[in-house]
């Protein structure tokens, strides 16, 4: 019997038609053709819950999820990395409901499980800034450890409480970085195996939640899959982080600042291609396990600042080059030198796979970073912001100095 994988209606309403052939193997031809069935199927989208969906890769989740005919219950805080106009145009859509929350508010999280029911949780929201966590590390401990273990904490209630397919159904996937690994030397990569040596509060912070994820799959049998990612990049990037701050500073005519002499080494994934994967993960991933995620595209901050001159030079020419705005700056401490992923079993085991090439996700970075300044203007002018930058949280402190200048870029 051949069974096609099932055709999908085009507006993704759900409905699946499978086309199954039935051959019969006969005794002197081979085989002989039996006949054929049409089986329409109606499989009901998943309903996801994402966390931290209103920031950078979250909502790069949220908008490919809807786009793929999933409903979504976006809980968020609302933090100042949360942007809502990242989902302009999908907050419409039917199959997406939002829910202010804090992870770190069990009555909240359990009244957002209890009201939309999803099938699943994709746990991303964090405080995710390096720079920041060396600022004020106490609210990293707060959302990244005590956040997860009260996430956790409701997931399994609401996963008990589940029973047959709803339950088999069920996912929890935690979503992690690269930095748990800590610095590698000038060759080698991170695998799934590669141990965990955190060196910034904000990676120490993301690996006790790892840890956390991973006790309570083995101890309360929570379904759990992890996935640790390199640098992402891309649209709606908050502008505090090194590629959107080399962008603006270029497009302002501004220093464009590179610490120490920019010799680290991050690799860069596309942020859709790191939503398609985590999406990936979700479906397929098998339960207990770890996925590494990485662009293949290991560069030198030097390097890819200078690419990004380049591009500017093309793309908004002035009458100097970019590069010469190139500035470098003190180092941040702790700086771990160089981060590389080996993403083969992603790809072996699950068929994920960048679709981009850092140059060719780098273009489509700049060009739209050019054309929605009024997105990045509003956040470096301070109006959602307004803290300074002596604000012993540093997790909410200013991305702009009062005078209008950018924090330095940095590798997070
Ligand atoms: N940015 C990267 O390069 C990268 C790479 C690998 C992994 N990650 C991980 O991916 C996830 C998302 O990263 P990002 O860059 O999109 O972060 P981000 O800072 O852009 O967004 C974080 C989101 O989480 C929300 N949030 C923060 N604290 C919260 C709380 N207590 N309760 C509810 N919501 C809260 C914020 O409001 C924001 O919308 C994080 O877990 C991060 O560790 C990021």
């Amino acid at each position: 019997m051949l069974a096609r994988p099932p055709a999908a209606c085009k507006s993704n309403c759900g409905l699946r038609a499978h086309l199954r052939l039935t051959l019969a193997v006969g005794p002197r031809c081979g085989f002989a053709y039996e006949g054929a069935q049409i089986l329409v199927a109606w499989e009901i989208p998943m309903k996801i819950l994402v966390t931290g969906g209103a920031g950078f890769i979250g909502s790069a989740v949220v908008r490919r999820a809807l786009d793929k005919g999933m409903s979504v219950v976006n809980l968020d805080k609302l933090t100042y990395a949360a942007n809502l106009e990242n989902l302009a145009g999908y907050d419409a859509r039917p199959g997406y409901a939002f829910v202010r929350a804090d992870i770190c508010d069990g009555a909240g999280v359990r009244a957002a499980l209890d009201a939309h029911r999803p099938d699943a949780i994709m746990h991303l929201a964090a405080e995710s800034h390096v720079d920041r966590s060396i600022d004020g590390p106490g609210a990293f401990i707060e959302t990244n450890i005590a956040g997860t273990f009260a996430l956790l904490q409701e997931a399994r209630r609401y996963y008990d409480g589940l029973s047959g397919a709803a339950k088999d159904r069920f996912r929890f996937h935690h979503v992690s970085t690269d930095e748990v690994y800590g610095a590698l030397g000038p060759t080698g990569f991170f695998t799934e195996e590669t141990p965990y040596r955190p060196n910034s509060p904000y990676s120490a912070s993301k690996a006790a939640s790892d840890f956390l994820a991973r006790a309570w799959a083995e101890t309360f049998k929570l379904p759990v899959v992890t996935s640790n990612c390199s640098n992402n990049y891309g649209p709606f990037q908050f502008p505090e982080k090194l590629i959107p701050v080399a962008l603006i500073a270029a497009l302002e005519g501004r220093p464009i600042p590179v610490y120490g002499k920019g010799e680290n080494v991050r690799d860069w994934l596309y942020v859709e291609d790191h939503a398609e994967a985590l999406l990936t993960v979700l479906e397929k991933g098998r339960l207990g396990e770890t996925y590494n995620i990485g662009g293949w595209n290991e560069r030198r901050n030097i390097d890819l600042v200078r690419m990004i001159c380049t591009l500017m030079d093309e793309l908004t020419p002035k009458n100097h080059a970019h590069a010469d705005l190139i500035e470098f700056v003190t180092d941040r401490p702790g700086h771990d030198l160089r981060y590389a992923i080996d993403a083969t079993k992603i790809s072996r085991e699950l068929g994920w796979k960048p679709s981009l090439t850092v140059e060719e996700g780098m273009r489509r970075t700049a060009e739209w970073y050019i054309a929605n300044r009024s997105w990045w203007e509003k956040l470096r002018a301070g109006g959602r912001l307004g803290l300074g930058r002596n604000s012993r949280g540093g997790a909410s402190r200013n991305a702009v100095t009062p005078d209008g200048e950018t924090d330095p870029g940095t590798i997070s």
